[in-house]
């Protein structure tokens, strides 16, 4: 049996911005309960959900201050249990994000770390009596860090971090803390959960001359990780955030022994760009560039999230050309990448919006869905660093947008005349058959009936002009021959002769054959049926 991670639909949920049960202007679990109707009628299989540890949250909480606590204006353990205990009731599966790379400087470990130098938690972080180490490795948040040194005037040495100043790194060559974060596994593996969504991986270890990312060591400890999942909790899922080239990624599966699943950063970028070129050629280079990986891994594919449209892993002139093209308005700019969401990016229009829809779910990987995408949400260029794709899920047509009723929510709710709550929410869009909500229902029905979408080879046809998408999908699970059109050009395709099709998306459309004409930024997945 095939495990389940394979060919399942992720949806990341950002709780804060969920839905909001006591009005305390901050998403909670108690919120989330109320709206598993709303995931369980979407149809995803598994939701990923994002920190939900305490945290003074100026990384909203990628910087922890207790591992084994969650924020209060979350609710507490007990709603968390009973959130995961109902979402199973339900089917659905449940990831948490862990962060493993480094703590928030509130975090009591850090606080008895640099009270001073012969603190017994010293040894938990990196110290340095220079900033002159480990000179190789390149700064992340290269809008706000200087450095990946911070000087500590209290003890006078500087701490190592890869992201933010108040993220001071967890030192991995102490075997305590290897251990205290297999303790921390343990305690949520404990509370039943499906998984982790396992965040910044490739910096555990530091090493003079060398980058300082993707080391053997690092990898070391992340197959020990593995083993006592496996040992312990067997069939739970380890995803790894780690946005690297291809070939770089492929240690994170190992042998099957290491994450089932990884992010497939370089093709994200690259979806983009064959659009606005119309031409697929960067994607089809960076498929073949894609090693294959082992019989029981996945691929975790995904349009957004809730960073900035990472732009690590193109080339430098790529890099300017998407700018220039998703980022004109330079305050959309952010380190290496864009804060944007998807509808804005494709100019609020739905055929777009779909088409690259389409393209997550029919190339291989299992697709993740960021929260509010599938409504078309919008983003806020004036709120600070990535906060503008984080506002509030809009639910309803109020301006408290069903998330909450608070005076002073954790964010404003969009409310402009394109992508406000008023236009753009949950309700209108489900009595509305034609909503772009019920398109993205669809999808994820119909990808269900083809598991061959998952994990089969990918056959182009390289003849179709370069402004085409269209491939094959085919192994012993079936067979999907998925269109797209990336240009306002009718394209016309000649489907192989004696060959009849259904249209999995409108089987009620008639069967297809000979030549069809995909109409601009058309796409179809077309099965055989005879
Ligand atoms: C990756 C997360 O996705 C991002 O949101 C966060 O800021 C960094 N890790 C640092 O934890």
């Amino acid at each position: 049996m095939q495990p389940w991670y394979i060919n399942a639909v992720f949806y990341q949920l950002y709780l804060r911005a969920f839905n909001d049960s006591d009005n305390d202007g901050h998403g909670d679990f108690t919120g989330l309960r109320q709206r598993l109707d709303y995931l369980e009628w979407l149809g995803v299989d598994c939701v990923w959900i994002m920190p939900m540890y305490r945290s003074p949250l100026r990384d909203d909480g990628y910087d922890i201050s207790s591992f084994y606590g969650i924020h209060p204006t979350y609710g507490v353990l007990e709603d968390f249990q009973m959130t995961v205990e109902e979402m199973h009731r339900r089917g659905l599966r449940v990831i948490v994000d862990m962060v493993v790379n480094h703590t928030s400087d509130q975090h009591p470990w850090f606080q008895e770390a640099r009270r001073s130098k012969d603190s017994p938690m010293r040894d938990f972080y990196v110290w340095s009596d220079t900033d002159e180490k480990y000179r190789e490795a390149r700064i992340i948040f290269l809008d706000t860090e200087p450095s990946n040194w911070t000087f500590d005037p209290l003890t006078g040495q500087y701490y190592w971090h890869r992201f933010f100043s108040h993220q001071p790194d967890l030192n991995y060559d102490n075997p305590k803390v290897r251990q205290a974060m297999l303790d921390i596994f343990k305690f949520w593996l404990e509370m039943g959960i499906d998984g982790f969504r396992v965040d910044a991986v490739p910096y555990l270890y530091e090493r003079e001359g060398t980058d300082c990312e993707n080391l053997p060591e690092t990898h070391e400890f992340l197959k020990e990780l593995r083993r006592f999942v496996d040992e312990h909790y067997p069939g739970r899922l380890l995803l790894a955030e780690a946005n690297q080239w291809p070939h770089d990624l492929l240690p994170y599966f190992g042998n099957g022994d290491e994450f089932q699943m990884c992010f497939h950063f370089p093709v994200m970028p690259r979806l983009y760009m064959a659009l606005a070129r119309q031409d697929r050629s960067s994607v089809v280079q960076i498929m073949a560039d894609t090693p294959p990986i082992p019989e029981s891994c996945q691929w975790a594919t995904f349009l957004r999230n809730h960073d900035e449209l990472t732009l690590e892993m193109v080339t430098p002139e790529d890099r300017e050309y998407m700018w220039d093209t998703y980022a004109a308005d330079r305050r959309y700019r952010i380190n290496l990448g864009i804060r944007r969401r998807l509808a804005p990016l494709m100019d609020n229009d739905r055929r777009k919006i779909e088409l690259m829809n389409s393209l997550l779910f029919t190339l291989p990987g299992a697709p993740v869905l960021y929260y509010g995408d599938e409504i078309g949400m919008g983003d806020d260029v004036t709120l600070p660093d990535r906060n503008g794709v984080r506002t509030p899920m809009q639910w309803i047509d109020d301006p408290s947008a069903g998330f909450s009723t608070s005076a002073s929510p954790y964010s404003p709710i969009i409310s402009d005349a394109v992508y406000g709550y008023h236009q753009v929410n949950v309700q209108s869009q489900q009595l509305d058959p034609n909503s772009l909500l019920h398109t993205i229902h669809r999808m994820i029905a119909t990808r269900k009936t083809l598991p061959v979408l998952a994990k089969a080879p990918l056959d182009w046809l390289h003849e179709l002009p370069l402004s085409s998408m269209c491939f094959w999908r085919r192994s012993s699970e079936g067979a999907v021959l998925a269109l797209h059109n990336l240009s306002e050009e009718p394209l016309a395709v000649r489907l192989p002769d004696g060959t009849t099709f259904t249209d999995a998306l409108n089987p009620d459309g008639g069967p297809c054959q000979g030549e069809i004409t995909l109409g601009a930024y058309g796409y179809r997945w077309l099965v055989p049926s005879s």
